[in-house]
């Protein structure tokens, strides 16, 4: 991929209305800013530099270009983000010739393992040795459409049925078992087997629609087995992001505004069958916040259709304390003993399931239930805990109006005054801001340095940052004969050696679109000149007149300053080594004296 087209793409669209087509942005300032569309949030922290060419969320941190926004966004691979993206900026982009087939990337290599397995999968449903599977789903009342909705299929007996099949088509062993599909045998390191056997196939979408891993089942239950078997968690396949279901179902949750959270997915199967298109299930893990967010980019409600069981009721905890901060509305749907949504819709029908969502309860209402079952509430030191746990959870939710109603809930279940339970929230909020105000002092100080954790001298910050800011004050570090060895610490070196090694019209784009360098670096540099104060008001905050506009007079001030300090480090490590070597103490001194006096005529340059 020649780097020119990315540096063409991103130089020709511009950012403001790329993003805006999926962002409300609104201009502030230079830049224009709106509700974050990787995060759940009420005030805009989504910044978006126009003369940048960058985005960054002061909320969750998230940043990129429009490369990387299609990416994220859209769901795309980094090639189908390019090809858009130039066709949009009505660049050419060059098809792929065999050669350039090879060189795709290693992700879409895999996703088209992945799409290929799935493929045949369904293939085998329908032939001999699937006939016993088939006859399974078609007993769980598995209708033709279904299977073929959910493009459900079988993983035959034998070991290496799927691994002869994808090898013949092209698939090295290496992008097979870096897909999940196959296993290395323990003993022999270069023999493989397939991963799933015996096994009906689910697979598993992202959020764009591409399989990116199974669920497969199997057929009887045995001991010593698992009854479900998933792919292995890779980047790819990561079940903390995925929600079985919610690709499918995607419109109709925005139709319904709400999305029916279960735990299997037969049950989602099931209930989609049955006309509930919006269920979802996260893939045998506990819900994470990650899904959450993926869920609230279509709908704010939340039916839980958990199991009643001991697990299911601490799933359905976990899911409540998660869903609330994010400002959720969380209905809990009580389901009838011992039946899962599947056994219910299959036992009862799709009505019945129906009524279970129209009694749907709130998240009082069902904690106040659960509570009176295990006879917490006629125990006075257990009833206070859990009315502190309530008024907790109430705390959590963004909307304040909401307080009210859900306080006035509570005090009516408990049958007490809702003044009283008033105050207790009112003094619980209070607490919770200082933590959280003090917190946000500790996580957000001024200087990105700290907020990304890294070390790093001030003074290093400041020289990437003007060379970031100014592509001239980098040609006049280089006639310095300045380089990234020059620098104090290692992460100073580092940071610097990528700066150089982008060198270039736009430095920071050129490593925002470089996947060598690593995303906390893509990060950090981003931060560095998308901070949230104005860039003047960091150079005075850095002691520079905020009106300097000659960059070789910022440049040769920041630079003093940073060789002043490295003077500064010195002279501590001389010191340390007159202590630790008092033979030599009359060099050190000498060298110390050396060091002092430069040091001195730096200081009255910047004060000239
Ligand atoms: N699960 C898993 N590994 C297991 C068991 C369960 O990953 N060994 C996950 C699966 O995602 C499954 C979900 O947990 O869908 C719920 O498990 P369970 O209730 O046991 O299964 P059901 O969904 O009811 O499946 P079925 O009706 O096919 O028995
Ligand atoms: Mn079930």
């Amino acid at each position: 991929m020649k780097a020119d087209l990315r540096e063409e793409i991103i130089e020709a669209i511009d950012i403001v209305d790329y993003i805006g087509e999926a962002v409300n942005l609104r201009r502030r300032g230079v830049n224009f800013v709106g509700l974050c569309p990787f995060h759940q949030e009420k005030t805009p922290s989504f910044t978006v530099s126009p003369e940048k060419k960058i985005f960054k969320c002061f909320g969750c941190g998230k940043s990129g270009n429009v490369i990387t926004f299609a990416i994220e966004y859209y769901g795309l691979t980094y090639h189908e983000a390019l090809k858009e993206l130039a066709k949009r900026a009505g660049i050419r982009y060059e098809p792929l010739t065999e050669k350039a087939k090879e060189e795709l990337t290693k992700r879409d290599r895999i996703l088209q393992a992945l799409e290929y397995a799935k493929k045949y999968y369904q293939k085998v449903l329908y032939t001999q040795s699937g006939n016993v599977a088939l006859a399974y789903l078609a007993n769980r009342g598995y209708t033709k459409a279904t299977i073929a909705e959910f493009e459900i299929g079988y993983a035959p007996s034998g070991w290496d049925n799927l691994l002869k099949e994808l090898t013949s088509a092209g698939f090295s062993k290496e992008i097979l078992l870096e897909a999940g599909l196959i296993k290395q045998k323990e003993h022999s390191p270069n023999e493989f087997y397939d991963l799933f056997r015996e096994r009906i196939m689910f697979p598993i979408y992202n959020h764009s629609g591409k399989v990116v891993g199974f669920g497969g089942r199997i057929l009887k239950e045995v001991e010593n087995q698992p009854k479900y078997l998933n792919s292995p968690q890779t980047d790819l396949f990561d079940k903390s992001k995925l929600l079985f279901g919610l690709f499918k179902g995607r419109n109709e949750i925005r139709a319904k505004e709400s999305v029916i959270l279960v735990e299997g997915y037969a049950d989602v199967i099931a209930l989609h069958q049955a006309g509930f298109k919006n269920a979802i299930a996260s893939c045998g893990t506990s819900l994470t916040e990650e899904q959450l967010n993926q869920i609230a980019r279509y709908c704010k409600t939340i039916y839980i259709a958990y199991d009643g069981d001991e697990a299911g009721q601490k799933a359905t905890e976990r899911a409540i304390q998660l869903a609330l901060p994010l400002g959720f509305e969380v209905l809990i749907v009580k389901l009838i003993e011992n039946e899962d949504p599947d056994s219910i819709v299959k036992k009862y029908g799709a009505k019945a399931f129906h009524n279970l969502l129209d009694n749907a309860k709130s998240f009082l209402q069902y904690l106040y239930e659960l509570a009176q079952s295990k006879s917490i509430l006629t125990r006075p030191a257990q009833k206070s805990k859990f009315i502190h746990y309530c008024l907790h959870l109430i705390s959590t939710i963004p909307d304040k109006l909401q307080h009210i109603e859900f306080v006035q809930e509570l005090a009516d279940l408990l049958s007490l005054p809702y003044s009283q339970l008033e105050t207790l929230l009112k003094e619980k909020s209070k607490l919770e801001k200082e933590k959280v105000e003090s917190a946000e002092n500790i996580a957000k100080p001024d200087f990105s340095i700290n907020i990304t954790k890294q070390e790093l001298e001030l003074e290093e910050e400041q020289l990437i940052s003007i060379c970031l800011e100014f592509p001239e004050a980098f040609d006049l570090l280089k006639i310095k004969k300045f380089h990234s060895e020059h620098m104090i610490t290692e992460n100073g070196k580092l940071l610097f050696s990528i700066l150089e090694n982008h060198y270039g019209k736009d430095i920071l784009n050129n490593i925002l679109i470089d996947p060598e360098v690593p995303q906390e670096k893509k990060d950090y540099f981003v931060n560095l000149v998308l901070s949230k104060e104005k860039l003047s008001e960091r150079w005075e905050k850095f002691g520079f007149d905020r009106e300097e506009k000659d960059t070789g007079k910022i440049l040769e001030d920041v630079y003093t300053k940073f060789n002043v300090k490295k003077i500064d480090l010195t002279v501590k490590e001389l010191r340390k080594k007159m202590v630790e070597d008092p033979a030599n103490q009359e060099q050190y001194l000498k060298k110390m004296q050396e060091e002092l006096r430069r040091k001195q005529k730096l200081l009255n340059f910047l004060r000239r």
